[in-house]
């Protein structure tokens, strides 16, 4: 089921959003040549724990981190490693907090340096895509509404393609609840969205092919022709004033 959130929850939520992405603008301004993915996670860890709250994916399934740092043709789940970056990687951060047992979830991709024109395109549609998506989160709305509007700009409209193996989903006392949220398909499908609901919705787009692959580690996953991937991901609620982005303090 899909569960309806009381304005406290929310604002839990919230809490747990702010503070995810807050930290994770700051990776990503850290994100320069020579800076590794583990000098990033050792911050991630500190700040957390800092601010009182626990990290959401270090455990969960096994995965032995706090933060995924995705780097050019990784799509998502790349643990951190001492591999330095380089000037022209694209760089995409995920991550997730518990506080006072709300979770929050939030993901960015940001370019190290000066990165070739085609990959900053696959970056702005890709943070576009996802604010079209957001956009549709609205009471009567179906949630396949947002599936299409992401699809829709991601593919039809800029010719890149929109990863299926990985969906975006609830989130609120668990990271992972019901609903699965696609990044495709038709729109006018699924359940009607109401008040209350808590979305996070997280497309990954690919310069040219959908087609996933899983390295050896058993959690990265990378694209299966090595062009390179971008991630976004915000967390939103239903509510009577619209879509309210609860992993940002100033958008909508
Ligand atoms: N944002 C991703 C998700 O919601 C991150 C999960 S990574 C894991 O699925 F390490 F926790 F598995
Ligand atoms: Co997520």
């Amino acid at each position: 089921m899909i569960y309806c959130r009381t304005p406290e929850e929310i604002e839990k939520i919230r809490r747990s959003g702010c503070l995810v992405r807050e930290i994770l603008e700051d990776l990503g301004e850290l994100a320069k040549p020579g800076v590794s993915p583990l000098e990033l996670e050792r911050v991630a860890e500190e700040r957390i724990e800092k601010a009182g709250g626990r990290p959401a994916f270090k455990g969960y399934r096994g995965y032995p981190n706090c933060l995924c740092v995705s780097v050019n043709d990784q799509i998502v789940h790349g643990i951190p490693t001492a591999r330095r970056f380089e000037e022209g990687d694209l760089v995409s951060l995920d991550l997730g907090v518990v506080i006072d047992d709300y979770f929050g979830d939030s993901a960015l991709t940001v370019p190290v340096g000066e990165i070739r024109d085609s990959a900053r395109k696959l970056l702005d549609v890709t943070r576009e895509s996802l604010e079209r998506g957001l956009e549709k989160a609205r009471i009567g709305n179906r949630l396949s509404d947002i599936s299409w509007a992401v699809q829709e700009h991601a593919e039809e409209k800029n010719g890149f393609f929109v990863v299926r193996e990985f969906v975006g989903h609830g989130i609120g006392t668990n990271l992972h609840e019901e609903p699965q949220i696609p990044n495709f398909g038709k729109p006018g499908r699924g359940p009607t969205l109401k008040e209350g609901m808590v979305l996070a919705v997280e497309p990954m787009v690919n310069e040219g092919t959908s087609k996933v692959k899983i390295l050896s580690d058993q959690w990265t996953a990378v694209t299966a022709d090595g062009g390179y991937s971008a991630h976004f991901e915000h967390i939103v609620a239903v509510t009577k004033n619209g879509p309210q982005v609860l992993t940002s303090l100033n958008h909508f």
